[in-house]
């Protein structure tokens, strides 16, 4: 599948089979071209890559490792490894594609990066790429996030950013995402919109995860190495999907290693209890792109819930929503319960606090090892839970 896949998927028009494309305003439309061929042009130049390169080894500490966790493959049966992605500079996955989104833009002449965040991990990633290379930076994010999410609001002021916070609607992500997008059509020459997962019109969904690409490529080189074989399964958390892409991406090619998707089953799987979007929801366009979506029977985007603010958003990228339809990755829930027990878990047995978007997926892996007491199941750790300390401990920490 790989090169092949990659060429092929998305089409020109930024198409995942039906999914995908770039449903906007003409004015955004002529900006996404300019991005688009400059994305074309610029990236594939020896001195973006290899710009790329240094700043991934010497500024961010890549390559993160991948680990064996002893104790809770002793307790739960199979074999359990992490990609360590919460090793990686600021903690989490994110910085993978910002600064390569901000490389862009520098190249682009852009004076000005602008994102929403959910969780504050894209925010932080992206205040951080702006202080790096010298731009200006605003993140918009709902309130509920801010109060959520407080100490990364506090590294996004510090690192010099604008927080622009988001007061309508369920004051989450999706709202942070309109707000942001409102902001960026005021002066699209001088800013970029960069969106902070595999989401949004067409060149976004492709150029993230061609950014996060990388921890496919390392994960599979590097478990190879410690176990001779390929894992027999995969499992990333997916919000809008970027993490899950960029591991995903290592293993396309490799029929035999199962992958899986892990959405967020919420409170309940009760339409507005939830975000998972893969596994309840049905075709639909939001954001300028069209995938599986949350929807009410209007069309419209449906409110959702998750107990990791990273993960609580009505769509997903169109590349999972294509390899949904082709059976290539499994999606599957795990509740917020089953999260705040595998966040303890980790925590205890392995002395690894996860992001709660990451515990997501650390979940997954318990219950597949309890099935599958032979099988080695890699998971992508997309980042540290130093975020969601105050919360846990506010909300769950006199039950464990
Ligand atoms: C640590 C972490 N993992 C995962 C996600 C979900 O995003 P994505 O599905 O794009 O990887 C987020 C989003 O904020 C995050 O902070």
């Amino acid at each position: 599948m790989s090169e092949n896949y990659f060429k092929k998927y998305p089409s020109k028009d930024g198409f995942y089979k039906e999914y995908g494309g770039a449903f906007i305003p003409p004015v955004l439309e002529e900006e996404m071209n300019k991005i688009n061929d400059a994305y074309y042009a610029i990236s594939k130049s020896h001195s973006f890559i290899s710009e790329l390169r240094s700043i991934r080894k010497h500024y961010q500490g890549r390559p993160t490792p991948v680990y064996y966790c002893n104790r809770l493959s002793e307790k739960y049966g199979g074999r359990i490894y992490l990609k360590r992605e919460d090793l990686n500079h600021t903690g989490a996955h994110k910085l993978n594609h910002c600064m390569g989104e901000a490389l862009l833009a520098k190249y682009m002449g852009k004076k000005k990066l602008i994102a929403e965040t959910g969780a504050g991990q894209h925010g932080v990633a992206l205040a951080t790429a702006a202080a790096y290379f010298g731009l200006e930076c605003e993140i918009h994010m709902g309130e509920v996030d801010i109060a959520k999410e407080h100490p990364n609001v506090v590294r996004m002021k510090i690192l010099g950013a604008t927080v622009v916070p988001v007061s309508h609607g369920l004051k989450t992500l999706k709202e942070a995402v309109d707000s942001a997008f409102q902001s960026y059509l005021k002066d699209p020459v001088n800013t970029i919109y960069c969106i902070g997962s595999v989401v949004g019109p067409h060149p976004f969904p492709m150029m993230v995860r061609d950014f996060q690409r990388i921890v496919g490529i390392e994960a599979r080189e590097q478990f190879f190495e410690m176990t001779g074989e390929l894992p027999d399964s995969v499992v990333a958390c997916v919000g809008g999907g970027s993490n899950a892409m960029g591991i995903f991406s290592g293993f396309l090619d490799d029929e035999e290693c199962k992958l899986y998707g892990v959405e967020p089953g919420g409170r309940s799987l009760e339409l507005g209890d939830h975000a998972a979007t893969m596994t309840l929801g049905k075709p639909g366009i939001i954001h300028g792109f069209k995938c599986y979506l949350l929807q009410d029977e209007k069309g419209e985007p449906s409110p959702v819930s998750s107990v990791a603010s990273g993960l609580d958003y009505p769509g997903v990228g169109p590349e999972h929503s294509m390899l949904k339809d082709m059976d290539r990755v499994n999606y599957d829930v795990v509740s917020d319960k089953e999260t705040i027990d595998a966040f303890f878990e980790l925590s205890r047995l392995e002395g690894i606090i996860p992001a709660l978007e990451s515990a997501h997926a650390v979940a997954y892996a318990i219950k597949l090892a309890q099935k599958e007491k032979q099988s080695s199941i890699l998971v992508n750790l997309s980042g540290r839970g130093d975020k969601d300390l105050d919360f846990v401990m506010d909300n769950y920490g006199m039950n464990y």
